[in-house]
């Protein structure tokens, strides 16, 4: 009798013949990468369907180093089926960066596919012989004044603050200590990094590969393009030079470092200052870095002597090559919506996921080894900042999360790569 009911049921079977371009279809109404994944679970032919790329790549995730994630825009946590993701240290793409002693292992929650990098104790230094200044005669000596990559190889703190995998024979890293680090470079497989051992290390803020070139930015909003050339006995790549494109107009009232902070304004009679960080990240064919002022209240001897993180304001400029100059922009674009992140950065388009457009997101997502502010709230969130209006929001209330020391490594993750 049943079966009779059923009848103009087709049995599953049928299903799983969803023309492709049907298919297609139904995946462009789902944005998030949960809903993605739930129809790819249905069977193999929809698991092949959801791997035709026929329409655009998902939202991002939030990866939080506990091995959660939230799959934008819902506010429950989600979980990868199987193992864990744990413990990662950076993020870039859809890749989730491992340093371990043997090895610099990423690997892709999504595929789960893994790459291997050599680990931070193999870095070949060029020149090979070099040495600093105190050490022996007869080698190639790094007599500069300042700190070198020879300054802090050593350092138990050593770790890597912005990893870029360029092409798939490029990775780039910005690795080091506090608010100094160098760009060591290698290639997929390869047995050791490699480093120029003389050069100045600097305040780099972020790196981004743009229109095939590699580029990183100064805590004083320099543009560097980094030259890489290969290893003429084993093809490894290597810097060969690092050019400045865009020298800014020194700004030291927004320098992270908070050692030789400024106290710039009072409101209410409680002394205020921005801390500055930027990012760099690509948007409609431009190079764009986008600054961030957070407004800290400075301490107040005799009442706290911490500085406390407030609210962040945004401010965008557009990198002319030409003219070798930040140009300021007042929009993103209606239609583009940023996703900032210490560790990744992307910009997307707004209606193709039903967002609001012009709209960066962020999250407090500092570095591990820098502290240049405490915060008064227990949980932390990602929020959003209008850049017509000026104002920041909450557009996922409830994605929140403990503020503890290890999740400060909180970071967008972008299943298309
Ligand atoms: C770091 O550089 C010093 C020279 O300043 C050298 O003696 C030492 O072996 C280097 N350590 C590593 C791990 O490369
Ligand atoms: C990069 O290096 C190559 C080869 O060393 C050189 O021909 C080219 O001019 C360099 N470019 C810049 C911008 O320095
Ligand atoms: C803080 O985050 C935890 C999850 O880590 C959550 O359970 C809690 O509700 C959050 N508290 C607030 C006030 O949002």
């Amino acid at each position: 009798m049943a079966a009779e009911n059923n009848r103009h049921w087709k049995p599953p079977s049928s299903w799983s013949a969803l023309p492709l371009e049907l298919a297609g279809l139904v995946l462009r109404l789902l944005p998030a990468y949960a809903d993605r994944a739930r129809f790819a679970a249905v069977c193999p032919q929809w698991r092949a369907a959801a791997r035709q790329k026929l329409t655009p790549p998902p939202l991002p995730l939030l990866a939080l180093p506990d091995g959660t994630f939230y799959s934008l825009p819902y506010g429950e946590l989600f979980r990868f089926p199987g193992c864990g993701f744990a413990g990662y240290k950076s993020a870039c793409g859809s890749w989730l960066v491992f340093p371990r002693d043997d090895g610099c292992f990423l690997v892709n929650p999504f595929s789960r596919a893994t790459v291997t990098l050599p680990a931070l104790s193999s870095v070949r230094l060029r020149p090979p012989n070099a040495v600093t200044k105190w050490s022996d005669v007869g080698k190639a000596k790094c007599a500069e004044p300042f700190c070198t990559w020879m300054h802090i190889n050593d350092s138990e703190e050593l770790h890597i603050i912005k990893l870029l995998l360029c092409s798939p024979n490029l990775v780039a890293a910005l690795v080091g200590v506090e608010y100094t680090s160098q760009i060591l470079m290698c290639q997929p497989g390869a047995l050791s990094w490699s480093v120029r051992a003389c050069d100045e290390c600097k305040d780099f803020e972020d790196m981004a590969f743009y229109q095939g070139k590699l580029y990183a930015i100064t805590d004083d909003e320099d543009l560097l393009v980094v030259n890489v050339s290969s290893d003429q006995s084993t093809g490894d790549p290597q810097v060969s030079r690092v050019g400045r494109v865009i020298k800014a107009k020194g700004d030291h009232c927004y320098k992270g470092d908070l050692s030789v902070y400024h106290v710039v304004c009072r409101e209410n009679s409680v002394p205020v200052m921005p801390v500055k960080k930027v990012y760099l990240v690509e948007s409609c064919g431009a190079l764009l870095m986008v600054r961030r002022k957070i407004w800290c209240q400075a301490p107040r001897p005799g009442v706290t002597s911490k500085i406390v993180a407030g609210k962040s304001e945004f401010e965008v400029f557009k990198a002319d090559f030409e003219h070798s100059r930040w140009i300021k922009v007042s929009t993103v674009g209606d239609d583009q919506v940023l996703f900032v992140g210490r560790r990744c950065s992307r910009a997307l388009s707004a209606s193709r996921y039903g967002l609001l457009g012009n709209r960066i997101f962020f999250l407090d997502d500092d570095d591990e080894h820098r502290v240049d502010y405490f915060y008064d709230k227990e949980n932390t969130s990602c929020s959003s900042y209008d850049m017509r209006l000026g104002d920041v929001s909450s557009p996922h209330p409830m994605i929140s999360w403990k503020r503890r020391k290890e999740m400060r490594l909180a970071a967008w993750l972008f299943p298309q790569d």
